[in-house]
């Protein structure tokens, strides 16, 4: 559930309609409702309710400083993986011991960076990242707590680029050599092992996959723990998958996902984390955009936007499907058209959708791509030459630009002609 729904003929986010939005910042724009991303944080908090535990808003589905903020004030801890997230994540004030730092190529700034900042663990992902690791932490002194992440070698059933468990995927050690690997971690200097990280993939719309992962992190946890390892916290990730297109869709819930995690890991008596980027702010937010021209091809009606794939680059890049809905409502019985949905960007790639049964749409109507509010704006870019668009929060009836529009001369004055020319 979330809080873009049509009231009075209209769509609203929250109480605000979003023409009034529009009217104001002007499209295209992000827009992300506060109530939403507030439920969905709850949801997972409220799943694991009775296990020791914090979840882990994995940041880089959408590192506003406004949203991390927000999730932050709620209790929140971050997954980072990049250092400058870490600094978003300080910046919004969230306490380096709620952050957690994943990811296979951090590098030895990033390392001294969290460490002086503050950090609740290292999520470690391979023996030269333990041995630099180690260095670093002893250079400076001081002993950082550590999970390793281990590969399970389970296939999560999800797109090939978003599949990250499976033994060709760059993330984490094999799972077969974790016993070797660990005795190693805790041989080094700097470093304490405190459990064990797993994350397997993005949009899983299956538990299963997740079943057989924390199984076999439980099994990892005893053979681990017999060696003489503490293992007392386990880090199982993110990827819980959201419904894009809700006619056809309704993947598991929170509630039944930390009921797969109870019945897996529960009796090991470890805190348990979890990095759930999507399923809090994908639905959270959506993309408003306006229709430039509604154009005649050979055989298909394009419906032109303002929006393009530098702005949202999922649908270029994975073949995402997202709803599209106007922000007029459509009159009930009104006959529908069918248009392929593209923005201005000068490559046939730059497509939203194909074949698309939607109302009738005319020059300067508004659309509402759904469920844009993980991996849009923190996916875009400039390409050309279009200025980033702004962010928009929206709290009950009031709402504010979160990231502004920069302007022309803000993009352009970012580069510098060498003095030689
Ligand atoms: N933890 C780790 C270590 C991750 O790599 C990820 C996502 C997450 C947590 C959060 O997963 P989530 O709960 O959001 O599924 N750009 C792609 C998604 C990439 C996901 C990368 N890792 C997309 O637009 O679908």
């Amino acid at each position: 559930m979330d809080h873009f729904l049509y009231r009075d003929g209209e769509l609203y986010a929250e109480d605000v309609p979003v023409r009034e939005i529009a009217a104001s910042v002007g499209a295209p724009f992000y827009c992300y409702s506060t109530a939403t991303l507030t439920r969905h944080f709850r949801l997972f908090d409220e799943a694991l309710d009775g296990m020791d535990h914090l979840v882990c808003y994995a940041m880089k589905a959408n590192s506003n400083q406004a949203v991390l903020s927000l999730l932050g004030s709620l209790g929140a801890g971050m997954d980072v993986v990049s250092g400058g997230e870490y600094r978003r994540a300080k910046a919004a004030g969230v306490p380096g011991e709620r952050i957690v730092f994943s990811g296979v190529g951090k590098t030895e700034g990033e390392m001294r960076l969290a460490i002086e900042g503050g950090i609740r663990q290292f999520n470690i992902e391979s023996e030269p990242e333990m041995a630099l690791l180690s260095a670093v932490a002893s250079s400076m002194g001081v002993e950082v707590p550590v999970t390793i992440r281990v590969n399970p070698d389970v296939d999560a059933k999800t797109h090939e680029k978003i599949s990250t468990g499976r033994k060709g995927d760059k993330f984490g050690i094999p799972i077969s050599r974790a016993k070797e690997i660990y005795a190693q971690a805790a041989a080094l200097p700097g470093l304490k092992v405190i459990g064990i990280d797993v994350h397997i993939g993005s949009q899983m719309t299956d538990l299963e996959p997740f079943r057989l992962a924390f199984r076999k992190v439980a099994e990892l946890t005893e053979v681990l723990r017999a060696e003489g390892h503490e293992i007392a916290r386990l880090d199982l990730g993110g990827g819980l998958g959201i419904p894009y297109e809700r006619s056809n869709e309704a993947p598991p819930l929170p509630v039944e996902f930390g009921q797969v995690v109870r019945e897996e890991v529960s009796h090991l008596g470890c805190e348990i984390e979890i990095e759930p980027g999507r399923l809090i702010a994908g639905n959270a937010g959506i993309l408003v955009s306006e229709v430039i021209y509604v154009k005649s091809g050979e055989d298909r009606e394009f419906l032109i936007l303002d929006a393009a794939m530098n702005d949202l680059i999922r649908p270029a890049m994975y073949g995402a499907y997202h709803d599209i809905i106007p922000v007029v409502e459509p009159e009930a019985g009104a006959e529908p058209a069918v248009y392929d949905i593209v923005g201005p960007v000068c490559e046939s790639g730059d497509t939203f959708a194909k074949q698309r049964v939607m109302a009738r749409m005319g020059a300067g109507d508004l659309v509402a791509f759904r469920s844009a509010g993980a991996y849009g704006a923190v996916m875009a870019s400039e390409y050309n030459s279009r200025p980033m668009i702004p962010e928009v929060l929206v709290h009950g009836d009031q709402f504010a630009v979160i990231r502004a529009r920069p302007t022309f001369d803000e993009m352009i004055n970012r580069d510098t002609i060498p003095s030689w020319m």
